[in-house]
């Protein structure tokens, strides 16, 4: 059991970056050079080294008061068109620094919301990735896609199934209907245990699902219910991000009025008590 120190956590308690890239987007500069990634690309031919690629599809068709994500929020779908034929062009010009015997160990398609592509532009970019890419065609990769529940049925799932992925990630954030509205986003439980039967119907390897902590009227309560019935569904994952709330940096984020906030004390009690009831479930803590 992991024991957590709240003494410690208050002594060095502050923002930070959130990690949901090595090194975080902060710490991104602009003094790699083309020649250093040439030069670094040229090694990991030599040395036969395994490949991993991420692929972000920006778009997202209605916007959440929360997100930090780096997206572009539209209705309009035809956006998406001159950024996949941006994409393709990027996917042959890396392609062509790399050896093509190198496997694709693993993949992900981020975003924003990687389905507000259609059926189409998802098969047309797999096709375009396995073109150039040696994809692993025996389902031993680990191929995953973030999944917004509000944009996926059961056609859908068996859709990127069939096209090679095996691993799903699935924004949850809250199941409380008060929160949802709050941060407009709006998905009733049924709606996630309907996306958790579907993607086990196709015999997705590993789910995922995505919730946040410190989320406006949130409670220790009601997160403690929220993990309930997440825990019912069974994810292999459960992605716990601390709320990071920055209006002067997110703009929407100003669409969430600071008193509706937990403050740090709750927060810090909703992560002591997920924490317990995760690893009461069964879950390792990463
Ligand atoms: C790119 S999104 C996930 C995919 C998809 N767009 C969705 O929302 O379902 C990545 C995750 O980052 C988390 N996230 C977004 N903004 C955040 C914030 N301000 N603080 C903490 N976590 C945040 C959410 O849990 C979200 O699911
Ligand atoms: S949380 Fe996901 S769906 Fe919501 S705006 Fe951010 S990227 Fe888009």
């Amino acid at each position: 059991m992991t024991v957590w120190n709240p003494d410690l956590i208050r002594q060095y308690g502050g923002p930070g970056a959130r990690y949901t890239s090595y090194p975080a987007a902060t710490r991104f500069h602009e003094e790699v050079s083309l020649g250093d990634v040439q030069r670094s690309v040229a090694a990991g031919n030599r040395a036969h080294r395994n490949l991993s690629l991420y692929c972000h599809i920006p778009f997202c068709a209605s916007v959440c008061y929360y997100c930090a994500c780096n997206r572009v929020i539209t209705a309009n779908r035809e956006r998406a068109l001159p950024y996949i034929a941006h994409l393709k062009t990027e996917i042959r010009q890396k392609a062509a620094l790399i050896d093509r015997q190198r496997p694709v160990v693993q993949m992900h398609w981020g975003g924003g919301t990687p389905t507000f592509l259609s059926d189409a532009q998802i098969t047309e970019l797999v096709y375009e990735l396995a073109r150039y890419f040696h994809l692993l065609e025996d389902d031993r990769g680990d191929y995953a896609i973030e999944i917004d529940p509000r944009t996926v049925d059961r056609a859908r799932l068996g859709l990127l199934r069939g096209l090679g992925f095996n691993r799903l990630s699935l924004g949850v954030q809250d199941l409380d209907p008060r929160v949802q509205q709050a941060v407009n986003r709006v998905q009733p439980v049924a709606m996630i245990r309907r996306a958790f039967e579907d993607a086990r119907a196709f015999d997705f390897h590993s789910i995922n699902a995505d919730l946040i902590y410190g989320l406006p009227w949130q409670s220790e309560t009601s997160l403690a219910h929220s993990l309930e019935q997440l825990i019912a569904l069974r994810p292999e994952r459960i992605s716990l991000y601390n709320y990071a709330h920055l209006p002067a940096r997110f703009k929407i984020q100003r669409q969430i009025p600071e008193r509706t906030l937990p403050s740090p004390e709750e927060k810090l009690a909703m992560l002591v008590r997920a924490g317990g009831m995760l690893q009461e479930a069964g879950y390792e803590l990463i």
